[in-house]
């Protein structure tokens, strides 16, 4: 009996795929056949008459859902085969001398098997695109109003790519789902391959961010919801497709590579879950809209979809990965297939849904509440500031997840009986602290309306935020915490981890100059350009320019203050230079701004003008006080942290040198060592300079 998971009889090859081929069609069926009868009950392909707008035609009533279909599944498929090659299956010890240092064995490399899913990906990432593109002109067709081979032969389309939220999304997922299919043919490192996996990633956003749950209720909730939904549903399908088949083929490393997607899957199952419901949450407030709407029945039959999921993972867990790591991979190659049709039926469903216009609210939406997501609130007070919260789903999940695993890897160090500074764990905590003080608090609700509280949120998230994140080191808690991948050379999370600390990208971003060119330059380049603008009035740029603020402050603030092991470490005096050569571009954006003579943004900020507000301007001349005024937190904050750091570094020091002249003069030992010998005769020299003439 081989340990490797397939049985000792290797499959005929052609049966195994013809069991592929049988269990993929199904999936397609399953998906179809839902999607068919989702929309049809939901009543999105009925021909409706829409004053002003002619009829797009029944090709592009059907079109754009099954493009949208095929766009989803596709895209499921090469995340899928991308997790597969870079994390699913083992990666193969280097062999000795190939690129090591010193005779050592060289970096991992991908084995036969994830090259072969890589070039999968490839193809199915040329698919993704077209299937992407063909949305993207249904679209146009659907929003226009028009048959589509009007648009596809008229000026339409590229107006619209250029113009519109959705078509820019659209074509955004074009590019990058190409770029995935060119560059996944020539991938053979796991470095690469893991590049490309984020890359994937990235490419399911712009749709579902800028889909119709832009325009819901409560849209920056439905929006991030939507966008943490797709993003746990594609590794979850499209992982569970590629583990099915390697099954179905009987290929090598099968236990491992069905034991980490089972772990992977479970974390993918609660996001799915929870941002499901927020989903649904957001789009119907009340309740009864569930059973009394299509929208909500459409929902409630994706609910009973995710609890079938649930149990066939908890079958797979107690019956079929216990067989299979015992050598009998075939009840979970057959179950497997069983849950892709499921899957499938899902996306199929979700399609379905995601056509169906949610019940219109009971009041006509105001201006401002389409713009912002809620109705303009009152007069901005610092009562209303701590008190008036406003969820922002992004950063409760990054709270959460920060916040939890940080925690659990502290639980995990003392259970091992090893020690973890108090401190070190309060800085982390602070730190997560101060952006939810400025994310979930008045300060989220108001920063969209008011210049002056967004920039006191940018600043707390660059400035002030980073700097207790950075001094819980947590790179240094990570390292101790993970333990070791189980397989010689392979790579968990530990060595990713070491290895991403190693990459050039690390030595040259955190390099002191690039990082302060990001966290100098940025800003100005942000609000003194059109980017601003465009940031504020939709959510994607919105979350975006909140990450960007968070990430460029971490850098920054690591290179300055970090504990963590880093690629470049400044000397103290260094680091005290590079704090005072900074600090002065902050207070030249707060003056730049208080001396405006033309608002930034204005087109923005007069569309969600509060009645009980101050001039736009104005309003933009105190966030240049507060940008400048802020910058003295932290400066004062680092000046303290710096002057500890340096003061207890030379402790250390004094300490290793007194330990190492005892050494040397210990009985029968050399008077003083080389080291001591070499300082002295530094510090005669020094004194030799200095002597008057
Ligand atoms: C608790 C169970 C679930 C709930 C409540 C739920 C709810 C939702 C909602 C409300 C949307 C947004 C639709 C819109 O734009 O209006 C959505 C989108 C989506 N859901 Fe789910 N979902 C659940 C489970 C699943 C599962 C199990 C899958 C697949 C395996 C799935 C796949 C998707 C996909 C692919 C989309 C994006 C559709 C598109 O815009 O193209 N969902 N879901």
């Amino acid at each position: 009996m081989s340990t490797q998971g397939s049985p000792d009889v290797k499959p005929d090859v052609s049966r195994a795929a013809l069991g592929v081929v049988r269990a993929a069609v199904i999936a397609a069926v399953a998906c179809g056949a839902v999607l068919v009868g989702g929309l049809v009950l939901g009543g999105s392909v009925t021909e409706k008459v829409i004053p002003g707008l002619g009829d797009a035609g029944v090709l592009t009533r059907w079109g754009l859902p099954a493009s949208r279909a095929a766009m989803d599944l596709l895209s499921a498929l090469t995340v899928g085969a991308l997790i597969a090659a870079a994390a699913l299956l083992p990666i193969e010890a280097g062999r000795p001398g190939e690129g090591a240092k010193e005779g050592g064995r060289g970096p991992g490399r991908l084995s036969k098997d994830a090259i072969t899913y890589l070039r999968a990906a490839s193809w199915l990432a040329a698919v993704w695109a077209a299937a992407a593109a063909a949305t993207l002109v249904f679209t146009v067709a659907d929003v226009l109003g028009q048959p589509v081979g009007q648009v596809v032969t008229g000026s339409e389309l590229s107006s619209y790519v250029g113009s519109l939220p959705q078509g820019t999304a659209l074509m955004i997922v074009v590019l990058l789902a190409v770029v995935v299919a060119l560059l996944a043919r020539t991938t053979t490192t796991p470095a690469a391959a893991f590049g490309l996996l984020a890359l994937a990633g990235i490419a399911l956003l712009p749709a579902p961010l800028t889909g119709h749950s832009a325009s819901a209720a409560n849209h920056t909730v439905a929006t991030t919801g939507v966008a943490l939904h797709v993003a746990a549903v594609a590794p979850w399908v499209g992982g569970l497709a590629v583990v099915g088949v390697h099954a179905l083929l009987r290929r090598d490393r099968l236990p491992v590579m069905a034991d980490r997607f089972s772990r992977m899957a479970l974390w993918c199952y609660i996001v799915v879950g929870a941002s499901g419901l927020v989903n649904v949450i957001a789009r119907l407030p009340d309740p009864v809209e569930l059973v009394e709407t299509d929208y909500g029945r459409l929902a409630l039959g994706k609910i009973a979809l995710f609890g079938a999921l649930g149990w066939f993972g908890r079958w797979h867990r107690n019956r079929t990965l216990p067989a299979l790591e015992a050598g009998r991979p075939w009840s979970f190659a057959r179950l497997a297939s069983v849950e892709a049709a499921v899957m499938g039926a899902a996306v199929g469903l979700a399609v379905a849904l995601a056509r169906t216009a949610p019940p219109a609210p009971a009041e006509p939406e105001s201006a401002v509440k389409a713009l912002l997501g809620y109705e303009m609130p009152p007069q901005v007070t610092p009562a209303r500031l701590a008190t008036l919260w406003q969820l922002d789903l992004l950063f409760v999940v990054l709270v959460v997840a920060l916040g939890g695993l940080y925690l659990a890897a502290v639980v995990r160090l003392r259970r091992r009986g090893d020690s973890w500074p108090l401190g070190r764990t309060a800085a982390w905590l602070i730190g997560l602290a101060t952006m939810v003080a400025v994310t979930q608090t008045g300060v989220a609700k108001y920063a969209p309306i008011l210049f002056s509280v967004h920039m006191a949120q940018h600043m707390v998230l660059n400035m002030l935020t980073p700097i207790f994140l950075v001094l819980g080191a947590p790179v240094t808690l990570a390292l101790r915490a993970l333990k070791p991948a189980r397989v010689r050379g392979d790579r968990g999370p530990r060595e990713w981890l070491t290895a991403m600390l190693h990459s050039r990208y690390v030595a040259v971003i955190a390099h002191p100059a690039v990082a302060t060119f990001i966290f100098v330059v940025s800003t100005f380049a942000l609000y003194f350009t059109p980017l601003f603008e465009a940031a504020m009035r939709n959510h994607l740029g919105h979350m975006a320019m909140s990450l960007h603020f968070l990430a460029a402050g971490s850098l920054f603030f690591w290179v300055l203050l970090g504990v963590d092991p880093a690629p470049k470490k400044l000397p103290y005096p260094g680091r005290l230079l590079l704090l005072f050569v900074t600090m002065p571009f902050h207070a030249f954006f707060g003056i730049a701004l208080m001396n405006l003579s033309q608002a930034l943004a204005r087109g923005w900020y007069a569309s969600v003008d509060p009645p009980w507000g101050t001039t736009i301007l104005k309003d933009q001349h105190t966030g240049g006080g507060i940008a400048w005024g802020f910058g003295e937190v932290p400066t004062f904050i680092v000046l303290i942290v710096l002057a500890f750091q340096w003061y207890f570094h030379d402790q250390r020091q004094a300490r290793r040198m007194d330990r190492k002249a005892d050494r040397a003069a210990a009985p029968g030992g050399r008077a003083e060592d080389d080291e001591l010998a070499a300082y002295n005769a530094r510090l005669a020299k020094l004194a030799e300079r200095d002597k008057p003439e």
